[in-house]
């Protein structure tokens, strides 16, 4: 049995128990995966301060995110497919975080419904909505959202358009899965993920199937999937969704200071600065490197949050430092729930939990409400 003792343990872990294609899909970033490669990469630039001679025994990192009380400054990002990297992925990861106590992001591209992840807990989660052409199906996503009481509201703002990730359609993995006799041969060595999605009753995106118009099976899903990206989205959408919703409303894709100003002009209580994990604008700004700009500019008017890159407890204090307020986790998640269901994911937040303790410690913290900039710096 492995010794897991970080999140690159879940990574290789993960990566001998899960399809290479589902693998392929969560570790890649658009086109040449430069920004996928310095989101990672420019956390590791950031030097952490060290101090000593500080009372250290009593370490604070609770905090509110969005209006929900988060053990750690950390909740889970929206990610499509989960339940196809585990069976029942989505409930598995939101009773992880039930159970801990950090927030889980439920995505519209997810395998188990709103419904189905409603049912199987207690605490409420957030729904990501991504905007599509058929809007009727967006505003009854944000009805059911609403009747399974869902905390908050966040629409993704950075797939107008779908970057594209190479592996994806080497693997078949694109609007029509194609079993390729690679994928075939991968798939006769990952037996027990097998029998688990042959048990499982969820196998296909709960949210879409059945609600959205002529879907009713996988296939016809991916071709609406492709087809229904909306190029059109644009802030007034927005001012819609702002009526539709009476909860906290959070706009995921934030990378501009300008946009920034637009979101905190149109009065949402929060955003999140992602570059999607380099799924998106190839060539776009690590988004830790860019994050100090948006909080100058609205982070007395917006609660943020970062997303993209974050693998360890060092990168969460580093994200709050430079004036997050907390981090998503995508692939950090990805990977533990892929290596050890359930139970990795709670794993991962004891990890996450004991490493920012010891980073706060020998920084000389004792709240993460106290981080600020002079904590780290570019050497
Ligand atoms: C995502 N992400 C994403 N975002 C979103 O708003 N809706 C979605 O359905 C998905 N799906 C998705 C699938 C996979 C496999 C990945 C890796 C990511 C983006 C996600 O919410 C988050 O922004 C990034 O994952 C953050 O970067 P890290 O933590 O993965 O580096």
């Amino acid at each position: 049995m492995t010794t897991i003792t970080s999140v690159e343990d879940f990574r290789r872990l993960y990566k001998r128990r899960v399809p290479k294609m589902f693998y392929d899909y969560a570790e890649s970033g658009s086109y040449s995966e430069s920004t996928f490669r310095a989101n990672e990469a420019d956390f590791h630039k950031l030097k952490i301060r060290q101090r000593v001679g500080i009372d250290i025994s009593d370490v604070r990192m609770g905090t509110t995110l969005f209006g929900q009380d988060a053990k750690l400054p950390v909740c889970f990002a929206p990610v499509g497919m989960l339940g196809l990297q585990h069976a029942a992925g989505e409930i598995k990861v939101a009773r992880a975080a039930e159970r801990f106590g950090v927030p889980y992001c439920l995505s519209t591209m997810s395998i188990c419904s709103i419904e189905d992840v409603a049912g199987a807990t207690k605490a409420p989660f957030w729904f990501q909505l991504y905007v599509v052409k058929d809007r009727a199906f967006n505003m009854d996503l944000i009805r059911r959202a609403k009747e399974a009481k869902c905390s908050a509201l966040v629409v993704t703002m950075d797939l107008p358009m779908l970057g594209q990730r190479h592996k994806d359609i080497k693997n078949g993995l694109s609007t029509k899965i194609r079993p390729t006799p690679r994928n075939m041969l991968d798939l006769a060595t990952k037996p027990a993920w097998g029998l688990a999605m042959a048990r499982s009753p969820y196998k296909s995106f709960g949210n879409v199937i059945g609600h959205a118009k002529g879907v009713d099976d996988l296939t016809s899903l991916l071709t609406w999937a492709g087809e229904q990206v909306d190029p059109s989205l644009n802030w007034k959408d927005i001012e819609t969704f702002r009526q539709a919703w009476d909860g906290p409303l959070i706009l995921k894709g934030i990378m501009d200071v300008e946009d920034a100003k637009i979101a905190a002009d149109l009065g949402v209580e929060g955003i999140i600065v992602s570059n999607h994990g380099g799924r998106q604008q190839d060539g776009a700004s690590s988004s830790i490197s860019y994050l100090p700009k948006i909080v100058d500019a609205v982070g007395d008017r917006v609660q943020i949050v970062l997303d993209s890159g974050v693998r360890s407890g060092q990168d969460i204090f580093r994200a709050l430092s430079l004036g997050a307020s907390g981090t998503m986790l995508g692939r950090a998640m990805v990977y533990a729930l892929g290596a050890m269901g359930e139970e990795g994911v709670t794993k991962l937040l004891m990890i996450l939990q004991n490493e920012l303790k010891t980073t706060m410690g020998l920084a000389g913290r004792t709240d993460v409400a106290d981080l600020n900039g002079s904590d780290v710096f570019l050497a």
